[in-house]
């Protein structure tokens, strides 16, 4: 039976989560698939940055390190972050950015296993991550190791010291099985750094679960914290009194203000800290958390799943000139779905021009996510209708959507 509309219409009327979408500021008329790359502002978010900007940092001033609790701020976001992947709250903090934590992460795993001299990681990831790694191997005098995903498991071995994956590729929303990876790299002795950029806030990440050693994440992807959002690290109890940053600044010191000349690292996960951290970022990324964490992970989990899937349908059924890039199981995949066409950019401006937003991943990728808290089953059915309509008639076909901005 072909899906209907009305069907549609009946999911929403029964979706637990509905209520979440008034929380956040869209513009009306829009169908948002970019929740993934860019999460819309909470409403809160917006609220919080007020008052934080014109209260705390206009009238309390300096003073509010201490009465507005400034200094609290990244373990207690990291706190609130750590039930949505499954975590304890002392196991995570919010600072810097992914790249930048990816980058204390990999040399903390280093630090863990003196002696073992390979990063081990697939071909394909997210750029940044590869570059972090190669950046580090040149430093440390590791070898940075890449192999196809089939080959990985086989790839670990004595001397490998991390292995360094997105769970969630960006490109094919490919999801690894976080257990599975985590045992296999355990059995040799190896230590795992996941980035769930693209999980948190989307899949119920059972870190402790799955024997999850270290992690890192985006804080304005699906956790909606807001553009250049600070982002987040986890690093497992077991490892936390060993593991060694190499950015050694004095946030991470077990008495930053003693002002000591040596280094001497605090024991638990403050010594993933640098600097100062940003306020105003963490501030809207609290306030779309405290959102978050009303919500079930399994529930959100759930429908995203069901939202991904309801658009994977259609689009099979009425959008043949399209190829899926992305699993078809579930379980296998992520919140985001990647279809692929040789016009892929023109297709995605011309959806743009008519209120449906994904993006555009070269060479010819078009991706398109669904936020669970902000996307109704309605708006994923227009949303394949819209698509479909654009390549029937070939409206992408106009010398203006082929023109490439900087971003895409
Ligand atoms: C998997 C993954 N890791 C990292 C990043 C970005 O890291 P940063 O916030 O440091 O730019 C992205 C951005 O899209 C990503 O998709």
């Amino acid at each position: 039976m072909p899906i209907t509309r009305d069907d549609a219409l009946a999911l929403d009327a029964a979706d637990p989560l509905a209520p979440f979408r008034d929380a956040f500021g869209l513009p009306q008329g829009l169908i948002y698939l970019d929740g993934n790359s860019l999460g819309p502002p909470p409403k809160a978010a917006h609220a919080r940055l007020a008052d934080v900007a014109s209260r705390e940092w206009g009238f309390d001033l300096i003073a509010s390190w201490n009465v507005n609790g400034w200094m609290d701020a990244p373990l207690r976001a990291g706190a609130k972050l750590a039930r949505l992947v499954g975590a304890k709250p002392d196991e995570v903090a919010v600072a810097d950015s992914t790249s930048v934590n990816l980058f204390k992460l990999a040399a903390g795993a280093l630090s863990l296993r003196p002696g073992r001299r390979t990063i081990l990681s697939t071909a394909g990831e997210f750029p940044t991550d590869l570059y972090v790694l190669e950046g580090l191997a040149g430093l440390s005098g590791a070898q940075l190791k890449t192999v196809a995903p089939d080959a990985l498991l086989d790839a670990i071995d004595e001397d490998t010291a991390v292995v360094v994956l997105t769970h969630v590729h960006y490109r094919t929303s490919r999801r690894w099985d976080m257990a599975a990876v985590n045992a296999a790299a355990h059995a040799k002795g190896a230590l795992v750094l996941w980035d769930l950029s693209h999980t948190a806030g989307a899949l119920a990440a059972g870190l402790n679960a799955s024997g999850a050693d270290l992690a890192v994440g985006c804080g304005y992807k699906y956790l909606n914290g807001g553009p250049g959002a600070p982002a987040w690290l986890y690093v497992a109890e077991r490892h936390q009194a060993q593991i060694r940053s190499p950015l050694s600044g004095w946030m991470g010191h077990a008495e930053p203000f003693a002002f000591e000349d040596a280094y001497r690292p605090a024991g638990d996960i403050r010594a993933q800290l640098c600097g100062t951290p940003a306020i105003l970022g963490i501030a809207a990324l609290e306030a779309a958390l405290d959102l978050q964490v009303q919500a079930d992970p399994a529930a959100v989990e759930a429908k995203g799943l069901q939202l991904s899937q309801l658009f994977i349908d259609l689009v099979s059924e009425h959008c043949r000139e399209l190829t899926l890039a992305t699993p078809r199981d579930p379980q296998a995949r992520g919140l985001h779905v990647s279809l692929t066409h040789p016009d892929g950019y023109a297709i995605v401006q011309a959806l743009i021009a008519r209120g449906v937003v994904g993006d555009f991943r070269a060479p010819d990728v078009l991706r398109f996510g669904f936020s669970p808290l902000i996307l109704s089953h309605a708006e994923v059915f227009d949303a394949a209708a819209i698509l479909r309509e654009v390549l029937a008639t070939r409206a992408y076909d106009r010398p203006e959507f082929r023109q490439r901005a900087a971003v895409t």
